[in-house]
C-alpha cells in the first residue's frame, strides 16, 4: 500500500509518521518538501503530486488550525482548509484513492448539551470552522472514496499544549482562571493515528462495507477547560510531590472573561458511537492519553 502523508510535522502528523509507517509505504511531506508538493497554499501542485506518485490513501494532516488568526486571514484559511482539499478530493477521485482528512466539533454552533452525530446540523461559528465545514462539503461532493474524522481538543506531548501552559501559570502563580463553560474532550494526537491506522486497515480490507464517510473521533467523557486544568495540576501534584505548585485557588471564569477574535462553540461534546461500531473500537477515557502525556513530559 502507498500512503501519501501531508503535513508530517504538525500534531497529528508527526504521530501519523509513526502510525502510518507499519501499514506500506510511505511518502510524508510538508509545506516545504521538494520532491513533490506538499503545500496546502498550492492546491493544483498538490493534485500533481497525487497524480505522479499515484498513492492508495492520502493522509491529509495540515490545515490552518490557527483559530483566532483564520479570522483575519479568511482567504488563506478557505485556500488551506477548503480548496486544497477539494483538490486533493478530486485528484483522489480520479485515481481511485482513499482520501483521509480531520475536520473539527468547530464545525457546530455548540449550543445545547447533547453530544453531537455526524448528521446533525452544522452551524460554524468562526471563519475556521466554515472553512473546515466547506473542506468537508467539497470531499463529499468530489465523490471519492473518504474517511473524515471530525475531532476536538488535540494535545500532544511535542510542543506546547494546553497543559503546559496550565502547569507554567500554576507554578508562577497563586491564582489561575480557568474557562468552565466550553465542553469537549482532550483528546492525543497518539489516539487519532493509531485509530486512523486501523481504520485505513479496515476500510482497505472490506471495500463492500463501505465505510466511507464522517466521523467523531475523540476520547471517551467530557469536561470543560476547568476540569482539564484541574486534572492537570492534580496529577502534576501526584506523580511529582516535591516541587511545589504555588497556584492555590484554580477559579472558574465563563468565556467572556477571555474575549477572542473568534468565536468558540460551548459545546463540543461529539458522539462517537458510529466510528466505535463502524470499526470495532474502544476509544479509552480522556484522562487515560492526558495522564499518560504528563508522565512524558513530567
Ligand atoms: N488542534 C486541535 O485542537 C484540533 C481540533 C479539532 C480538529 N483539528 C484538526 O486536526 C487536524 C490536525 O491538527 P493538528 O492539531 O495536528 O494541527 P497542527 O499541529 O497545527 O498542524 C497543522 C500542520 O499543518 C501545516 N500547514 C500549515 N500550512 C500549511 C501549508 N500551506 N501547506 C502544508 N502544510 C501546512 C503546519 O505546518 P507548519 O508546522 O509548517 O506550520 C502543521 O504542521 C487539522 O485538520 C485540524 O483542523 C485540530
Amino acid at each position: 500500500m502507498k500512503i501519501l502523508l501531508l503535513g508530517k510535522n504538525g500534531q497529528v502528523g508527526w504521530e501519523l509518521q509513526r502510525s502510518l509507517a507499519p501499514l506500506g509505504e510511505l511518502l510524508a511531506l510538508d509545506r516545504h518538501s521538494t520532491d513533490f508538493c506538499g503545500d496546502l497554499n498550492q492546491p493544483e501542485r498538490l493534485a500533481q503530486t497525487v497524480r505522479d506518485w499515484r498513492p492508495d490513501v492520502i493522509v491529509n494532516a495540515a490545515a490552518h488550525t490557527a483559530v483566532d488568526k483564520a479570522e483575519s486571514e479568511p482567504e488563506l484559511a478557505r485556500c488551506l482548509n477548503a480548496t486544497a482539499p477539494a483538490a486533493l478530493a478530486q485528484a483522489a477521485a480520479d485515481t481511485g484513492a482513499w482520501l483521509v482528512h480531520y475536520s473539527t466539533d468547530y464545525v457546530f454552533n455548540g449550543q445545547g448539551e447533547q453530544a453531537w452525530q455526524e448528521g446533525d446540523a452544522t452551524g460554524p461559528l468562526s471563519v475556521y470552522g466554515q472553512t473546515k465545514r466547506e473542506g468537508e462539503q467539497h470531499i463529499a461532493d468530489s465523490g471519492c472514496k473518504h474517511l473524515i474524522f471530525r475531532t476536538s481538543w488535540v494535545y500532544a506531548a511535542r510542543g506546547g499544549n494546553f497543559a503546559k501552559t496550565m502547569l507554567r501559570l500554576a507554578a508562577e502563580r497563586e491564582r489561575i482562571t480557568v474557562i468552565d463553560d466550553q465542553h469537549g474532550a482532550p483528546t492525543g494526537a497518539d489516539l487519532i493515528a493509531d485509530v486512523t491506522a486501523h481504520a485505513i486497515r479496515q476500510a482497505m480490507a472490506k471495500p463492500a462495507a463501505d465505510l466511507s464517510g464522517i466521523y467523531h473521533l475523540v476520547a471517551s467523557g467530557q469536561t470543560s477547560w476547568h476540569g482539564y486544568a484541574s486534572h492537570v495540576i492534580a496529577q502534576a501534584r501526584a506523580l511529582q510531590p516535591a516541587p511545589a505548585l504555588k497556584v492555590g485557588e484554580i477559579a472558574p471564569v465563563p468565556t467572556s472573561a477571555f474575549p477572542t477574535p473568534a468565536r468558540r462553540p460551548l459545546n463540543s461534546r461529539l458522539s462517537t458511537r458510529k466510528l466505535q461500531q463502524a470499526f470495532g473500537l474502544v476509544l479509552p477515557p480522556w484522562q487515560q492519553g492526558v495522564d499518560r502525556m504528563l508522565r512524558e513530559i513530567l
